[in-house]
């Protein structure tokens, strides 16, 4: 059973509202997108699941290098993105498809993870100039 875009668009509108609300990845996220913002971010979270979920490719950017640029990003605080990611999947979605968005999140979240704090050379390659 494949997810569609409408379940994609509402898992990032109801995973995003809770990450807003919480008191650590809140002010993270709050510090990086203003407030007007937030509709081209969710748009471009639409895009990057479509991608993965579903290889549409309508994803074109750029995640490690986008991570590097984000104030106050610290490692534990994946666990704590992917235990409301898979929460708000599991609210909404059958096991069999929110079983694939956890296992398709750990792994991009593990990458992300590496890129960012155990081998930062990377950055020096990838990280925007701006
Ligand atoms: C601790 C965990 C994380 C935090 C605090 C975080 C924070 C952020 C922030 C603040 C942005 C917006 C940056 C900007 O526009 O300037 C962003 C963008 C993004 N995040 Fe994360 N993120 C986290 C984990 C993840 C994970 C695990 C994924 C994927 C599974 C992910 C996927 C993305 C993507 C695709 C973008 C858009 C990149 C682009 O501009 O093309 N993030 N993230």
């Amino acid at each position: 059973m494949a997810v569609t875009e409408t379940q994609i668009v509402e898992l990032v509108d109801a995973f995003y509202a809770k990450i807003r609300a919480d008191s650590v990845l809140g002010p993270v996220f709050d510090r990086a997108i203003a407030p007007e913002s937030w509709p081209v971010h969710l748009a471009k979270m639409y895009d990057f699941w479509s991608s993965v979920m579903l290889t549409t490719g309508r994803y074109k950017g750029n995640p490690l290098g986008t991570h590097f640029k984000v104030e106050g990003l610290q490692p534990e605080m994946f666990a704590r993105w992917l235990g409301l990611f898979n929460a708000t999947a599991g609210e909404l979605f059958p096991p069999e498809i929110a079983e694939d968005f956890r296992v398709k999140s750990e792994r991009i979240a593990e990458s992300l993870k590496l890129g960012l704090f155990f081998r930062p050379e990377l950055g020096l390659m990838i990280r925007p100039s701006s």
